[in-house]
């Protein structure tokens, strides 16, 4: 009866010679946070570029709230609720951290409506504190050391008001702690009601927050599953990118 937020039916993007993802199958449900992990190369961000409508899949479909999304502009995606973060920080450094957050509420929304400035800002100020950035509001976000650039990638994502949260490694060069905290963040997202994908490298972050894990491997799904600890554990999964002292760590 409930039909997914997100479906990827055979999604195939080719670069040339080489197939980057290869009939890829994938379901995301309202309300879960679903991790997706490979090696590096291994096609995740080019799936999540075919979602956003940066790239165009040569095959297969992305469905998206029950409607056909593939092929359309990343803005028309963006419009539709999904938004996702790159995988290089991409903020304007010459603004303050509130302007660009700011800059990302006063997108308009799927019914082409925008809001007033004091609303964005409001908006705006609200996501920086559930990011943990409030003290650093006013500071230029080019003075960001990684965790604030991390956190302000994602409160610029979230402040287009996603139904769907695409996070591409945005815990890579964080301490343990740093982790942690990045999880706690993305926990309190979801909790709000935003479905959330996260690419990411650190076991630690996969192995807290995924309630459903695809393990990809040469642009196609090697192992899926809803228990992440027994998901890595599967002997091709090891075979194909981990070793023991990772799932460990
Ligand atoms: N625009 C492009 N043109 C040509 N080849 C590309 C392009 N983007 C990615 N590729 C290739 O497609 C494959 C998948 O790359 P992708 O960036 O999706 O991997 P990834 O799983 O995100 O890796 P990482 O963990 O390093 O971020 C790689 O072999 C990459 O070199
Ligand atoms: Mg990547």
């Amino acid at each position: 009866m409930n039909s997914p937020l997100l479906k990827l039916d055979c999604v195939t993007k080719r670069f040339r010679g080489l197939t980057a993802v290869d009939r890829v199958n994938m379901t995301v449900d309202e309300g879960q946070i679903v991790g997706i992990v490979g090696p590096n190369g291994s096609g995740k961000t080019t799936t999540f570029a075919c979602v956003s409508g940066f790239l165009r899949p040569e095959e297969g479909r992305v469905i998206f709230q029950g409607k056909d999304i593939t092929g359309l502009q990343p803005y028309q995606i963006a419009r539709l609720g999904i938004s996702r973060t790159f995988q290089i920080v991409q903020s304007f450094e010459e603004l303050t951290v509130l302007d660009n957050v700011v800059l990302g509420a006063l997108k308009p929304d799927e019914a082409n409506h925008s809001i007033s400035i004091a609303e964005a800002r409001n908006r705006a100020a609200e996501i920086i504190d559930l990011v943990g950035l409030a003290s650093d509001a006013r500071k230029l976000s080019g003075s960001l050391g990684i965790p604030g650039r991390k956190r302000l990638e994602i409160a610029r994502a979230l402040a287009t008001r996603p139904k769907l949260l695409l996070l591409d490694e945005v815990m890579a060069g964080l301490r343990p702690v740093e982790v942690d905290q990045a999880v706690e963040i993305i926990k309190k997202i979801r909790d709000r009601g935003v479905t959330i994908v996260v690419v990411e490298h650190l076991m630690r972050a996969v192995l807290a927050l995924s309630e459903k894990l695809y393990v990809i491997h040469h642009g196609a799904v090697l192992a899926q599953g809803i228990d992440p600890r027994e998901v890595l554990g599967r002997p091709e999964v090891v075979d194909a990118y981990f070793g023991k002292a990772t799932l460990d760590a």
